[in-house]
C-alpha cells in the first residue's frame, strides 16, 4: 500500500517520505469550505490556499492586491473543512518582502489566525534571512521559483522562464538556498522539464511542478482551471479535466427557465 494511502494525516515528513519513496505527490489549490471538502475527501494531498485567489475569487488581473486578512479569510474556511491533507497557505505579496520580522509576523498571523500547516512565499537568495527566521519559530515553509507571479512586474509577461543560462544557473543555486535554509518542499513554476528534472533530483526536498514537466515530486494546478471554470487562460500546461462553466452555464439557464415557465417549485418540492 502506498504511503499516501496509509497515512491519517499528511505532514510535511510524509511528503518527504514520499520523495523517498518515489510516489509523486498531488497538490491543488481551495479557497472556500465547501470545494476544500470535496478535494480533500477526494484524497489530494495538499491544499494550497493560493494567492491565486486574487485572480480567481476577486477577479483582480494579477495576484497583487490581495490581503494577509483576505488570505486568511481564505485559509480559515479552508482548514475547518480540511481532515487529511496538508494546508499550506500564501503569503501575499507586500507581507514578507520588507524585513524577516515582518516576513515572521505575517507567517505567524496565518498560523494562528487560520490553523493552517505551512506558508509559501515566492522568491529565492533574497529571501534567505526571512525563511529561517518563519522556519526558527517552528512554522514550515514552501518555496516558490521560477514564474513567481508576484514578480510579474518585474517579468513583464507570464513566458516560461529560465530558458537561459544564467537565469537557469541562479534557479538551481536558488533551490539549493531554499533546502538548505530548511524549506520542506518548493514549487517550480513554467521552467523548462530538463531544468525541472535536474533540480529534482540534486535536492532532496520534495519538488512540486506546474508546467515543470512530469520528471518532479508532484504536481500543483488551480483547481478553477483544471475543472474548466476559469476558462481565459489556457497555458500548455494546464489539463483541463472539466468543463465546469458549460456545465454550470447550462444548469443555471435550466433553472431560470423553469422559475419562468413555473416549472420550479413543483407540488414535490413546496410544503
Ligand atoms: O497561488 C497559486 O495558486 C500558486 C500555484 C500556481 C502554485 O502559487
Amino acid at each position: 500500500m502506498s504511503l499516501h494511502q496509509k497515512v491519517k494525516r499528511i505532514t510535511t515528513h510524509v511528503l518527504h517520505e514520499m520523495k523517498l519513496r518515489e510516489e509523486k505527490i498531488a497538490m491543488l489549490t481551495a479557497y472556500d469550505y465547501s470545494i476544500a471538502k470535496i478535494i480533500d475527501q477526494a484524497g489530494i494531498d495538499v491544499v494550497l490556499v493560493g494567492d491565486s485567489a486574487s485572480n480567481v475569487m476577486a477577479g483582480n488581473d494579477s495576484t497583487l492586491p490581495i490581503t494577509l486578512d483576505e488570505m486568511i479569510y481564505h485559509a480559515r474556511s479552508v482548514v475547518r473543512a480540511v481532515k487529511r491533507a496538508l494546508v499550506v497557505v500564501d503569503l501575499p505579496f507586500g507581507t514578507y518582502q520588507g524585513n524577516s520580522i515582518e516576513a515572521l509576523q505575517s507567517a505567524i498571523r496565518i498560523m494562528k489566525e487560520t490553523g493552517g500547516h505551512a506558508v509559501k512565499l515566492e522568491g529565492g537568495a533574497e529571501l534567505l534571512d526571512s525563511i529561517k527566521r518563519i522556519i526558527s519559530s517552528g512554522i514550515p515553509v514552501m518555496g516558490h521559483l521560477g514564474l513567481t507571479p508576484q514578480s510579474i512586474h518585474k517579468f513583464g509577461t507570464y513566458v516560461v522562464r529560465a530558458t537561459e543560462e544564467d537565469e537557469a544557473n541562479k534557479l538551481i543555486e536558488d533551490a539549493h538556498h531554499l533546502e538548505d535554509a530548511g524549506c520542506f518542499a518548493i514549487v517550480l513554476e513554467k521552467i523548462p522539464a530538463d531544468l525541472a528534472e535536474s533540480v529534482a533530483k540534486a535536492v532532496k526536498i520534495p519538488i512540486i511542478g506546474i508546467g515543470a514537466g512530469s520528471e518532479v515530486d508532484g504536481q500543483v494546478l488551480v483547481l478553477h482551471d483544471m475543472l474548466g471554470i476559469t476558462q481565459d487562460f489556457s497555458p500548455r500546461f494546464l489539463r483541463r479535466y472539466h468543463n465546469l462553466k458549460t456545465e454550470i452555464h447550462g444548469a443555471v439557464e435550466n433553472y431560470i427557465n423553469d422559475v419562468r415557465t413555473v416549472n420550479f417549485p413543483n407540488k414535490n418540492e413546496q410544503y
